[in-house]
């Protein structure tokens, strides 16, 4: 069931990105995230942690009601309690989820204080619990990439018997490589039993700043699901960047031929909602959505651009919903950027004149970060005076 070509895109901004210190959300907002998640076409939401609170369980159902394509899913912890209010919560979808989650590595077993045995049966009758509820459980042995491997693999084969339709492997504290992170899944996919009736996900953490190239590792290893968020919004440095690994696997898909469902022209605004609604502000130089993904200063750069975009740009702004390339106007720009950006003002310059205005403009840009447009049309008047 995994190897089909199409990358199921699983979205926890309002669950794992939410979990993030200072990042929350208000009832308000989430039901607005959703909205644009679901019209931008992720195929599943995350929506919440039903138990964490009443607003949490609120907000999870009122998305659930809301939704009109994505699948909804809730997050609950491996107990009859949690699981029975993620469903309370979650039933209300058109398509619902329960996602049901142990910690399995030797540090996480030692919290709850259960041996391999007892956690195995914890994990066994709490997924039939949540089969005997919902027909789509996902299950997650968290810290799964520091869970020894023997046991790893007996208690994905529990979960998968005991009705789990979705195994999802997190690296819960980013500590896995690429190289593993595709060689994990592939072991997985061959050698737990009854691996290739459920699709496997990849659940990554950015605390080594590896989490786009482990989750694009693990699909080439078999996984069919991505857990991301977007802005990369998450704890500590993040999840993986949803926008990042959609824009991947579309840019590449020439040594990456997997699709997904989303609409890429969307991601541009959710982005700014995302960053407004919870105050987490996008670095300028940001992979795909930062201030300065598409921004270029330098002479050459812009010259470049000037003449084909292709030069310095490896997809269109359009493809992610930004207008244009911005040529931004500051020391390094050279005299073909400043023309372009003259014409667009509407000045159609002499040579003599343009090198006059250039002079000045370059004055001026050693004073100033960036010179904006008044302050061309200001340059502009300044030379038409000295004339
Ligand atoms: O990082 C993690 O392990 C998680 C689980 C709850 C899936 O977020
Ligand atoms: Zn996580």
């Amino acid at each position: 069931m995994s190897q089909d070509n199409r990358v199921r895109i699983f979205d926890t901004t309002l669950r794992d990105g939410e979990q993030s210190p200072g990042a929350t959300m208000t009832h308000a907002e989430k039901l607005e995230i959703a909205e644009l998640l679901d019209e931008m076409g992720v195929d599943i939401i995350e929506a919440g942690f039903p138990i964490a609170s009443e607003g949490d369980f609120r907000a999870v159902s009122e998305i659930a009601r809301q939704a009109k394509n994505a699948t909804i899913c809730g997050l609950a912890r491996a107990n009859f309690k949690d699981i029975d209010r993620c469903w309370e919560a979650v039933r209300h979808a058109r398509s619902p989820r329960i996602h049901t989650f142990i910690g399995t590595s030797p540090l996480h077993r030692a919290i709850p204080n259960l041996d391999q045995d007892q956690m195995a049966e914890r994990i066994h009758d709490t997924v039939t619990h949540a089969r005997n509820l919902c027909g789509n459980v996902q299950w997650s042995p968290m810290d799964a990439t520091r869970t020894e491997w023997d046991y790893l693999k007996r208690v994905v084969e529990i979960a998968i018997k005991a009705g789990a339709t979705t195994i999802n492997i997190p690296d819960t504290v980013g500590y896995t490589a690429p190289n593993e992170s595709a060689e994990l899944i592939r072991r997985l996919i061959a050698e737990v039993p009854g691996a290739d009736e459920v699709i496997f996900a990849t659940h990554c953490h950015n605390d080594l700043g590896m989490a786009t190239a482990n989750s694009l590792a693990a699909v080439e290893g078999g996984a069919r699901q991505i857990e991301c968020t977007i802005n990369g919004l998450g704890e500590r440095a993040g999840n993986t960047a949803l926008e990042e690994v959609v824009m991947a696997l579309k840019v590449r898909h020439d040594i990456m031929p997997f699709t997904t469902g989303i609409d890429t022209t969307k991601i541009m605004n959710i982005s700014r909602r995302v960053a407004t609604v919870s105050g987490f502000a996008v670095q300028f130089n940001k992979a795909i959505v930062g201030k300065n993904a598409f921004a270029h200063e330098s002479g050459i750069h812009q010259d470049g651009m000037l003449k084909n975009a292709e030069t310095f740009e490896i997809m269109r702004p359009a493809d992610v919903g930004l207008g244009e390339t911005s040529l931004v106007m500051g020391k390094h720009s050279g005299r073909a950027a400043l023309r372009a950006k003259l014409k667009d003002l509407g000045f159609d310059l002499a040579d003599n004149q343009l090198n006059d205005v250039f002079v000045r403009f370059k004055d001026l840009a050693d004073r100033k970060k960036e010179v904006y447009d008044e302050d061309l049309v200001a340059l502009v008047r300044q030379n038409e005076g000295a004339e």
